[in-house]
């Protein structure tokens, strides 16, 4: 019966089989050290030369880097190993033996990305996945425990969502249609059946940005619920995202320390989080940072950054203007010039993790606004049919997988917070 390596360092001493690839190999005069991995952890073995028979011998020292075997021994202490422990082998099969692994130390971002198929069984990844797959399960768990279905949304549309500049184009049969930006106009759809629903899903978008936060693919997780207000958006998101932290703090600690994560700091961050309006923002920067930027501009990431140096838990900005966001965000009655929406941004210069709005419900707005951004809105008369069979105030909101895994696991790129990364320069492997 083979265990996972984590369970032999659980175990502590006893027989134990286990089964995964040579992390590191270092071959003495009697003595083969393998350090050994698998998806949950390493362990140090080693194989005596008068321990196992000739031809476990004869392989052991054939064994390079990457090679597949099975080993079973007897497991000791040992403060030296990397893990505390040690197998010492009486069976080795070698299942496989590996070629020279292109992958040595000290190789270009470049190098690695060209090799993202074998850089993938890095332990650096292979913490960074087991976070992501914590952070979905976690979006997941949190909106089926508050009443939420999750409802499926297409992925060729014939719209923009989020403006025409970032679609990408596909040929559909002999027609031509496009790649999903966001399921928000669907989800728009779909209340009126289920009220309360999200998904998680792939997004397209043709970013022309080389920036570290940007992909052409990325996945988003997002909620749409109707009778919801600004003011209950904004707190299911700060809940969510706390529910987020915590899980992935208790499921990922191993993972979290691996990738040099302060895990006391992210035990901190607990509702509610600060709560600005876009008007206060650029107060605080023209008070503190000494920047004047003039209401109507959007924040880049630099005024972003520089709010943040202010904070130490995700931040919620409301009341964006109206005149740069996108046609589906209503005005503030009080307030003509803002829009009802918010954006949470996370400390440490990880940027805008989610985007969100109440809905605006009034058609001749909507259509105002599709035109002034270039939009024509008789293709739009599906999703403005919502406005007209008993309409309901309703809003929701979309959290960028990517970028809460590169805050959570301190990445210098969102690069690193998918599998596979697409963007402007890379598509393969
Ligand atoms: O702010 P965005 O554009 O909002 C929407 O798409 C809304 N329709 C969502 C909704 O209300 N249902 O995108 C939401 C989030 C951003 O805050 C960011 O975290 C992420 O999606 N995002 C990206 N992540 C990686 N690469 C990109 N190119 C991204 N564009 C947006
Ligand atoms: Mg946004």
């Amino acid at each position: 019966m083979f265990i996972s390596i984590q369970e032999a360092l659980n175990k502590g001493k006893g027989k134990v089989s286990i089964r995964g690839w040579v992390y590191r190999e270092r071959k003495q005069k009697d003595m083969v050290f393998l350090v050994m991995r698998d998806s949950t952890n390493i362990i140090q073995s080693v194989i005596k030369q008068n321990k196992v028979g000739k031809k476990e011998w004869d392989d052991a020292n054939k064994v390079l880097i990457e090679s597949s075997l099975e080993l079973e021994g007897e497991l000791k202490q040992d403060k030296r190993a990397p893990t505390g422990y040690e197998i010492q082998v009486d069976k080795l099969n070698v299942v496989q033996f590996s070629d020279v692994f292109p992958i040595n130390k000290d190789q270009s971002p470049e190098f690695l990305m060209d090799n993202r198929h074998l850089w993938i069984r890095s332990r650096k990844l292979t913490a960074v996945m087991k976070v992501r797959s914590t952070v979905m399960k976690a979006f997941r768990e949190y909106y089926y425990n508050n009443g939420f279905d999750e409802m499926a949304p297409p992925i060729f549309t014939p719209n923009a969502c989020e403006g025409g500049s970032t679609l990408f184009e596909v040929k559909y049969f002999d027609k031509k249609v496009y790649l999903t930006q966001s399921w928000q106009l669907y989800a728009e759809v779909a209340i009126f059946a289920l009220e309360k629903i999200f998904c998680i899903s792939p997004c397209f978008r043709a970013e022309r940005s080389k920036t570290s936060r940007h992909l052409a693919e990325f996945w988003m997780a997002e909620m749409e619920a109707a009778w919801y207000d600004l003011n209950k958006l904004t707190e299911s998101a700060e809940e969510c995202v706390q529910y987020i932290i915590q899980k992935t703090v208790k499921e990922n600690e191993k993972e979290l320390i691996l990738l040099g994560q302060d895990i006391e700091k992210l035990k901190e961050i607990k509702t509610p989080f600060p709560r600005l309006k876009y008007s206060e923002v650029l107060k605080i920067l023209k008070e503190k940072e000494k920047i004047n930027i003039p209401f109507g501009k959007d924040l880049r990431t630099v005024e972003e950054d520089l709010i943040m140096k202010h904070f130490d838990k995700p931040l919620i900005v409301t009341h964006y203007p109206k005149e740069i966001m996108a046609f589906y965000k209503p005005l503030d009655p009080k307030n003509p010039k803002e829009a009802l929406c918010f954006d949470m941004l996370a400390p440490e210069g990880y940027g805008e993790i989610i985007g969100g709005s109440q809905r605006d419900l009034d058609v001749d707005e909507l259509k105002k606004w599709l035109k002034k951004q270039g939009e024509k809105p008789e293709n739009y008369g599906w999703y403005l049919d919502t406005r007209k069979y008993g309409s309901v105030p309703h809003s929701g909101y979309g959290l960028g997988i990517e970028r809460v895994v590169a805050w959570l696991c301190k990445l210098d790129n969102i690069k690193d917070a998918i599998p596979f990364p697409r963007t402007m320069l890379r598509y393969t492997p």
